[in-house]
């Protein structure tokens, strides 16, 4: 029988890029992408994919009925499926107490139950909390402190996730990775916020002095590292998976001026986020000494991301006036 993967939150940004990654790496592997289509969702993202091995179907990770249907036995679970923006999780905790916990919740057991070969967790170098600019990049012994409903919400998920392992010996691998950044992501986020903010030339909020540190991957390389840990991980284990390009966000954005030809004149300085974590740096070496590295030059995927957001308009215009989310 051909391997199966689940992959939920398929139609979001990692997920599309995990499934293109997956189809064309494994062609005769059978994707099933389930994702509910949140605002975030967007089957847009996946309109070049024509195997007849991939198939989508819309439903909720919550509905646990539903995924006990869905799962098979020796299915590998990929669960991206989340809600993914710290500033939504400080005006609507709840949504992503109910997405992010509930949710990994319902898939996890009816993975368990259907007896899976392995559930994959995506989390987040968010779950380590904030660090001082010259702390010790965080090792996945380190202990977790979450700072943001959304941080919290996923080191919450990560918790059912070990409960499991210890309890049923379930076979699951939790990854955590740094910012991600490349093509399909809502512009919402940073990056494409700012670069589509600079294409219709208005300017982009920075919040804060612009100090604040994060490291940036870019999507394929965890892409990749993720299909990785699929073969080559240990079940129980957690593993770091970072772009090692830490970068204050004034930097990064006057990186993205320069790409677009602007200056500092179209930085607004805007109010701090609540609670900001001032840096994220994640040590890699678990992942590294069994053989991943990221393959991408910052400079030059920076680069690229900027004009393909110039070259892809059709996909970005339409979620700039998306009711209820702020997007410039
Ligand atoms: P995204 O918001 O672009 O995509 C999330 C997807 O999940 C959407 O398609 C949405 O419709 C779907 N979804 C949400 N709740 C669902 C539910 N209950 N049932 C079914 N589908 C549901 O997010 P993303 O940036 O692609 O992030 C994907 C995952 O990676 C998340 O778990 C996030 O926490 C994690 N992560 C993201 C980053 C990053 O930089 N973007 C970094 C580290 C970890
Ligand atoms: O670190 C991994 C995390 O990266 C993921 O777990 C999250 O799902 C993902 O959303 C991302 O979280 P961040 O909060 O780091 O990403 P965001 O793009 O929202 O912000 C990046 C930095 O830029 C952060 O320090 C806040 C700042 N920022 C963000 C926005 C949206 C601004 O200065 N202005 C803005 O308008």
């Amino acid at each position: 029988m051909a391997q199966r993967v689940i992959v939920t939150g398929g139609a979001g940004f990692i997920g599309s890029n995990f499934i293109r990654c997956i189809i064309n790496k494994y062609p005769h592997y059978k994707v099933i992408n389930i994702d509910k289509l949140s605002y975030s969702g967007n089957l847009e993202n996946l309109r070049d994919i024509k195997s007849d091995n991939y198939q989508f179907i819309k439903a909720d990770i919550k509905n646990y009925a539903l995924m006990q249907h869905l799962v098979d036995e020796g299915d590998i679970v990929v669960n991206f499926a989340a809600e993914s923006h710290v500033d939504n999780s400080i005006n609507e905790p709840e949504v992503f107490i109910e997405n992010n916990v509930l949710g990994t919740h319902s898939i996890l057991e009816a993975a368990r139950r259907k007896k899976a070969k392995l559930f994959i967790q995506i989390s987040t170098d968010e779950v380590y909390g904030s660090l001082g600019f010259d702390s010790k990049s965080s090792t996945e012994k380190d202990l977790l402190n979450p700072s943001s409903p959304y941080s919290a919400s996923k080191a919450a998920a990560e918790m059912v996730c070990m409960g499991n392992i210890r309890t049923f010996n379930q076979p699951i691998i939790i990854t955590r990775s740094s910012n991600n950044f490349g093509p399909y992501q809502f512009p919402e986020k940073v990056m494409p916020l700012f670069i589509t903010n600079l294409i219709g030339e208005k300017k982009v909020p920075l919040y804060g002095t612009g100090k604040n540190v994060r490291d940036w991957i870019h999507v394929s390389d965890n892409c990749e590292a993720i299909d990785f840990i699929i073969h080559n991980g240990q079940p129980g284990e957690v593993y770091n998976i970072g772009g090692g390009n830490e970068l204050q966000n004034l930097d990064l954005t006057k990186s993205i001026l320069s790409c677009l030809g602007a200056d500092e004149s179209s930085i607004k300085y805007v109010e701090d986020r609540k609670g900001h974590d001032l840096r994220y740096s994640l040590d890699c070496s678990k992942i590294k000494s069994m053989g991943w590295n990221p393959k991408h030059s910052f400079d030059s995927a920076l680069n690229e991301t900027v004009q393909w957001y110039k070259q892809n308009s059709w996909w970005w215009e339409p979620l700039k006036n998306i009711e209820g989310r702020r997007t410039s």
